[in-house]
């Protein structure tokens, strides 16, 4: 990566109190010798094992240690505002806690709170605290609002102790701090359409047609390919908060009308597009005006055919541009996917049986067969997020040929 492609990115590095607060000078050294700014944020304890002198020395400008520093009115609002993304290496457990409960009594919390940038926590403690259920349960509660972790590795702790609690090698931090600012991955500079969730076809003011999507498999998508560097547009009918990230959009719809509209000003800037929704393939024809009830008897519902967005996407794609659709089925899933790759002229179908164990609709796992178009390549029950990098992956090596296609077009003519 040239450090001039993140010389704009500015990471807060936070330090807190542990005795692996010296590996984040390291942390820090590399993350400038990267061409990343760093403002380093030290809370008042990780002053008793580092001092503001060292990061300063270090970093893209002084170390700051307090709220109330007379030079700044309010330095946790203009870190937290301008920051592209929060680190906090090594985050001891008395801080996730607090960060987790949303204090905000040091400069560190305070930023954490001002910010919308993405975060990324790194603990180091010794493994009876790490393996504690009250550091566990707050890590998942960070993990659910979208903090990214790089967990500590095994070895040699404080006081000759050893077991897992370890800060992770500084080298690791900054590959996935790279990563999260997008500057080293294969997706840096596409841009990526993913849709996300179930329809919601209204009845009356009071009740929809939907299914089950949660919505998780296109978050998952979407969080994996700003990972790896793309600009991302998230068209989803889910309203839990997504996380803020700078090169990520997100458009809010309920309806498949309203999805395939989106959908469409978004596709004419995508490279990529991805359809993870489950779109409703029927509608009422009439949507009451008020709310129907049982004095009206029995209503009878007369549905229509809503838009297949998928393929007008298709039929309108731009050059280059590689598509993917998802199948939800329950028989014959491969076979039925085949037919509806070719059918819908995508280049990839992902296949879920969503009537196996664990698999689709709702669940944190996933299990999907990539249907190409000479190969088929199997993910078996794992993570959405694995499944996501398993997708992103082809999509990857699709847009790879699309581009030396085109050269050899430019050197032909
Ligand atoms: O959201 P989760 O709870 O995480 O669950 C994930 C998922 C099961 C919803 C996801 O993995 C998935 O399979 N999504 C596609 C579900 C679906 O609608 O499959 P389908 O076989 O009915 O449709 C095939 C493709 O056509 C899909 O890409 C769909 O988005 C698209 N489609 C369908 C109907 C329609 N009117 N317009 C479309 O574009």
């Amino acid at each position: 990566m040239a450090a001039s492609e993140t010389r704009s990115k500015r990471v807060v590095l936070g330090v807190t109190a542990g005795i692996s607060a010296y590996k984040a000078i390291e942390v820090c050294r590399r993350l400038v010798d990267a061409g990343v700014h760093v403002a380093p944020v030290l809370t008042p304890d990780a002053l008793r094992f580092v001092g503001v002198a060292t990061f300063s020395a270090l970093a893209s400008e002084p170390a700051q240690s307090t709220l109330f520093d007379a030079s700044q009115a309010i330095p946790h609002t203009s870190l937290g505002q301008s920051a592209d993304l929060v680190v906090v290496a090594p985050a001891t457990a008395d801080f996730l806690a607090r960060y987790a409960a949303g204090m905000a009594n040091d400069l560190l919390s305070a930023t954490l709170l001002a910010t919308r940038a993405p975060v990324l926590v790194c603990p180091a403690m010794h493994t009876e605290m790490w393996e504690h259920p009250s550091v566990q349960e707050t890590l998942a509660t960070l993990v659910r609002r979208g903090v990214a972790v790089v967990p500590p590795e095994e070895g040699a702790l404080a006081a000759g102790d050893r077991g897992i609690g370890r800060l992770a090698d500084p080298a690791s931090i900054v590959a996935v701090v790279l990563g999260m600012l997008g500057s080293n991955g294969d997706l840096a500079g596409r841009r990526v359409a993913v849709s996300a969730g179930g329809t919601r076809e209204p009845l009356d003011p009071v009740r929809h047609l939907s299914n089950r999507s949660s919505g998780k498999q296109g978050h998952a998508l979407a969080a994996v390919a700003l990972r790896r560097g793309a600009e991302v547009a998230l068209v989803t009918t889910v309203g839990t908060p997504v996380p803020a990230h700078p090169r990520l959009s997100v458009v809010r719809v309920d309806t498949a009308a309203e999805m395939e509209a989106a959908m469409a000003i978004e596709s004419e800037k995508a490279d990529v597009i991805v359809m993870a929704a489950a779109v409703a393939d029927f509608r009422p024809v009439h949507v009451a005006g008020r709310k129907l009830t049982k004095d009206d008897g029995i209503p009878e519902i007369v549905l229509e055919q809503t838009p297949d967005i998928l393929r007008g996407l298709v039929a309108h794609r731009r050059p280059g541009q590689v598509i993917v659709g998802f199948a939800a089925e329950t028989d014959e899933p491969v076979a039925r996917a085949r037919r509806k790759r070719e059918s819908k002229g995508v280049d990839l179908m992902v296949v879920n049986d969503v009537g196996a164990p664990g698999v689709g609709f709702d669940h944190d796992t996933n299990a999907v067969t990539i249907i190409k178009e000479s190969a088929e390549r199997e993910v078996p029950l794992t993570s959405k997020e694995a499944v996501a990098e398993a997708v992103l992956d082809e999509v990857v090596e699709l847009l790879d040929r699309n581009d030396g296609a085109d050269r050899a077009r430019g050197e032909d003519s």
